[in-house]
């Protein structure tokens, strides 16, 4: 939780501007105060008038607009704030800062304040990937600025890539996480993640599409909360994220063990692919082709993760997540695996081929809990891991 907590938020001239809105809105629900400060590319985007009144308080604009200084110089301005918080960060704001320009309000309250900042930034894809820009973001990394996003994803100028702003619960997770009041402080989570390669012989194994991306965003959404991570993940195509746990396994009985193995924790999230079934002997020799015919691969089934930990006695996590991934009859078959599984919450969504969730940056989920079905939108994985982590530390606290 935010209260008592001062931001200054800067909101930059870009599209994603809108969303800062949005972002002012979640962290006056936490009990945070926001003073906003709006550059003069930003009221292109979006007016004063909304976000004072969002805020509820006066939009500083002008640095030199003498009745602002009167009440608060921007020395004190700048200072005043347990954190500064630029959403968006523009490539031009960016600049600025990384070269210590200071002609305008935004640029000079950057360069004179001692409080520590966050960016969020938000840019074309090709000016995120430019040199210059790397640059600039890598010499206020170095400056001890922190950063949050920007996602991959589909952009509002029609291109596709890096550099659409964090959304804004991921935003407040990172002003949280920077403050030291993150709503999952003091909790151990564990969340299984990625396929699992069940071995055919040393060199082939049988696999499935999951790249690992909704699990690992998720693990970073409850580490940004505050949360201590367990994360047990299968081969990925994804790197794992930063400030977890890592427990690397191949094979769902792997897995099995790892995820046993970390209990007690507070929650469970059970986003892994685990393949069904293994190869009854497979063996350490590479089987060979032979004039006898075809090699007869017999399988037998692998331990329900999931379903182990949800009816287990002792150590069962006080929330169990799990996931189903349906072609046909999503609601039905998610609702009825909550029962057979015994879990409390299930995410479920619909992975046939034509959505492109399967491997793909975004997901449309349906939470399933004892009190019903939740449709959410369509959304980036990162925002959903947001949102999830949101419903898991309310679930928790
Ligand atoms: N799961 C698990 N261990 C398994 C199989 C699945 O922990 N051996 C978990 C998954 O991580 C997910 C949930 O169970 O949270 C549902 O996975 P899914 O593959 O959709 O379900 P299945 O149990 O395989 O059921 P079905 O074959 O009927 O779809």
């Amino acid at each position: 939780m935010l209260s008592g907590k001062h931001i200054l938020l800067i909101i930059g001239g870009g599209i994603a501007a809108y969303k800062s809105l949005d972002l002012i809105r979640r962290l006056r629900e936490r009990g945070a105060r926001v003073t906003p400060v709006l550059t003069r590319a930003g009221e292109e985007f979006v007016t004063p008038l909304s976000v004072s009144a969002l805020t509820g308080v006066k939009v500083f604009r002008d640095l030199f607009d003498l009745g602002d200084e009167a009440e608060m110089g921007h020395i004190q301005l700048s200072r005043a704030a347990d954190l500064l918080v630029v959403a968006p960060a523009t490539a031009d704001l960016m600049a600025k800062m990384a070269h210590g320009a200071a002609n305008d309000l935004a640029s000079t309250l950057l360069l004179a304040t001692d409080t520590p900042v966050l960016l969020a930034p938000a840019m074309n894809v090709r000016m995120w990937q430019h040199p210059a820009t790397q640059r600039n973001m890598a010499t206020l990394r170095g400056d001890g600025i922190a950063m949050v996003g920007p996602n991959a994803g589909d952009m509002a100028c029609g291109e596709f890539g890096p550099g659409r702003m964090a959304e804004p619960l991921e935003i407040v997770a990172a002003i949280e996480a920077r403050l030291g009041a993150g709503p999952l402080k003091g909790k151990r989570i564990l969340v299984t993640s990625g396929p699992t390669h069940e071995p055919i012989d040393p060199v082939r194994y049988i696999a499935n599409r999951s790249s690992g991306a909704q699990g690992t965003a998720i693990a970073r959404a409850l580490a940004a909360l505050g949360a201590e991570v367990v994360f047990v993940t299968g081969p990925a195509d994804v790197p794992p994220p930063e400030g977890v746990q890592i427990i690397a396994v191949q094979t769902a009985q792997e897995m099995m063990q790892a995820a046993e193995a970390a209990l007690p924790v507070d929650a469970g999230v059970f986003a892994a692919a685990v393949a069904d079934w293994h190869v009854v002997g497979a063996g350490d020799r590479k089987l060979k082709k032979s004039k006898d015919g075809l090699p007869a691969l017999s399988f037998a089934e692998n331990p329900d993760i999931l379903k182990t930990i949800s009816q287990r006695t002792e150590h069962r996590p006080p929330l169990v997540v799990g996931f189903a991934a349906e072609t046909n009859d999503v609601l039905a078959h998610a609702t009825a695996k909550r029962a057979r599984k015994g879990c409390d919450w299930i995410v479920a969504n619909d992975v046939s081929p034509g959505t492109g969730i399967m491997g793909g940056r975004e997901n449309a989920v349906t939470l399933i809990t004892e009190a019903g079905a939740e449709e959410w939108p369509r959304m980036g994985k990162d925002a959903v891991a947001a949102r999830l982590a949101d419903r898991i530390a309310a679930e928790l606290a």
